[in-house]
Formats: C-alpha cells, structure tokens, sequence
C-alpha cells in the first residue's frame, strides 16, 4: 500500500510587511482581501492542528496543490518554503503553484526559485530551479507516478484563472501515456479543477482540453485545490471513471462558509490494471473543535 496525502490552499498568513512600491495594482486589493476576509478565517490555530494530525499518519508522499501565498511578495516564498518543509524532506513533499503563488508577472519565478526542491522532477537535479517549462514533471515513488501540473499565469486584477496551455498539454499526454506504460499509478496534481463549472474569472481557461488530454491520454488520480472546497467529480476514460478531487483550503476554520479545513489521505493498492484507491477525508466540522476523520470511501477500483 502507499499512502498519499493531499492538502491545498493553505494561503499562509500573515502577509510581510511590503514597500509601497510592491503594493500598487493587483497585490493591493489582494492585500485588501486577505485583511478583510482571510484574516478572520484563515491561520495558524486550525492549520497548525491539521498538519499535526497528517503528520501522525506517516503517509508515504505530501501533496501540496498550490496557493500557498497570498499576493506573491517574495517573503511569503520563504513562509512557502519553511511550511513545505515542515511537511517532510523535499523527495516526500510535492508542490505545484496556484494562481496566488503567481498573482503577478514580476512574481512568476519566485514559487520556482524558493520551492524548487518540491518541484524538481526525477530527471531534473533537486537543487537546481526548474522554469516554466520544466512542467509537467514527474517523481516516481515506488508504484506511483507523481505528475505535477502548472496552471499559473499572472492575471488581472480581480482574475484569478489558470491556464495549461498547448505545449503543456502535449507533454502531459505524452508522460501520461508512457507513465501507463510503465504500469504505475499516475496521479496528477493540478490547482486549477479541470472539472466542474465556476465563474469565468476563476476557471481554468483550457479545462476541457485538459480533460481530454487526462481522458484519452489516462490517469489513476486527479488532485486539484483553488475552490476552498471538498469536491468529487470524475473524467471518463476508455478503462473507466477517473476520481478528480478537491480539498477544501488547509487553514480553514471548522465554520468557514466554504468549507472545513481538511485534507484527504487516498490509500493505493492493487496493480496496473487493476488499481484500488480509498480516500479518507480528515479535518473540522461546523461548531465542534478537533481534528476528525468525516469520510472514508472508495474512489477507483
Ligand atoms: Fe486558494
Ligand atoms: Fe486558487
């Protein structure tokens, strides 16, 4: 069995103290947004418990699906990265970057630069920045295939979309297929959903190309964030249902109106062909304190 945990959105407070000058535009109604709603909702006191309990399940891989930061201030990137490293050592814990984590252009390669050891393929050397175009990477542990894709571009004010884009895609087929191939469990991380409906200005821009590319192309697992909510839908595929799951955000609190703070553990066993995988959700509830198992069920096999 291989165990893998999945949190995302942890959107890790508090915002640096920044220079003026790092605050006109898009980060200053960021910033304004995180003082007047994440502040109330979002911390330390609910995150801290939660990782707490996922630690004490061993589990044998830590995914992280992005918007670990706020306005990409590069101090928030050293947050990032001491949080990621809390999680375990770099080849346990993977990463992919949401649109807060790259909320403007001259911010596009922190998440790059402070989280590579989290992102950095097999074939690339762990110390050394991957870039853009380094996605989708892939880090094979044991029987599974962890497949990390990039939806961050820099967007607008009050945008927060994602986009995969053409060459990405081409790559991500490509790996999915010789990843099948080779038999393992590819499980795929993205922030954006490539699923389900939401509004323009927050959606993944190619979802449905990205759906075909994962349907025809085949994956065992799709872990996504960005919507603070528990979420679980499915791509079709020529051997079946793909499970698509999202987390709501990690520092939620057990009322926050989107969604108790949780995270899922999915437990994977069988082999090519015939792969089995239980998903246990962990987390807070509305009005009771403490950490709790809410769900467990089967999502493949
Ligand atoms: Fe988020
Ligand atoms: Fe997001």
């Amino acid at each position: 069995m291989f165990v893998i945990a999945h949190l995302s959105d942890p959107h890790l407070g508090p915002i640096p103290e920044a220079r003026l000058s790092e605050l006109l535009g898009k980060r200053f109604f960021g910033m304004m947004n995180w003082i007047g709603a994440r502040r109330r909702n979002f911390g330390a006191a609910t995150l801290t418990p939660l990782m707490d309990d996922l630690m004490a399940h061993a589990p044998d891989h830590v995914c992280v699906t992005g918007d670990l930061v706020n306005v990409s201030l590069p101090a928030e990137f050293d947050t990032g990265a001491a949080f990621l490293t809390s999680l375990g050592p770099a080849d346990k814990v993977t990463v992919v970057p949401g649109n807060h984590d790259a909320y403007v252009r001259s911010a596009m390669h922190y998440h790059l630069e402070h989280w590579a050891p989290f992102l950095a393929g097999d074939d690339s050397h762990p110390h050394t920045p991957v870039d853009v175009d380094a996605f989708p990477f892939v880090r094979r542990r044991g029987s599974v295939a962890i497949v990390g894709v990039s939806t961050a571009v820099p967007t607008a004010v009050f945008l927060a979309g994602g986009h995969v884009g053409r060459s990405q895609r081409a790559r991500l087929a490509d790996l999915l297929r010789r990843l099948g191939e080779e038999g393992l469990f590819r499980a795929v991380m993205i922030h954006h959903p490539p699923v389900g409906a939401r509004a323009f200005h927050r959606d993944l821009r190619d979802a449905e190309a990205v759906r075909e590319v994962i349907g025809s192309a085949g994956a065992e697992l799709v872990m996504h964030g960005h919507d603070h909510r528990a979420s679980l839908g499915t791509i079709a595929s020529a051997t079946g249902d793909i499970p698509v799951v999202g987390v709501p955000s990690a520092s939620a609190g057990p009322d926050d109106e989107r969604g108790a703070g949780r995270y899922n553990l999915y437990r994977v066993t069988g082999g090519p062909g015939a792969w089995r995988c239980e998903m246990e959700t962990r987390g807070y509830a509305p009005g009771e304190a403490g950490v709790r198992a809410r769900e467990r069920r089967p999502i493949l096999g």
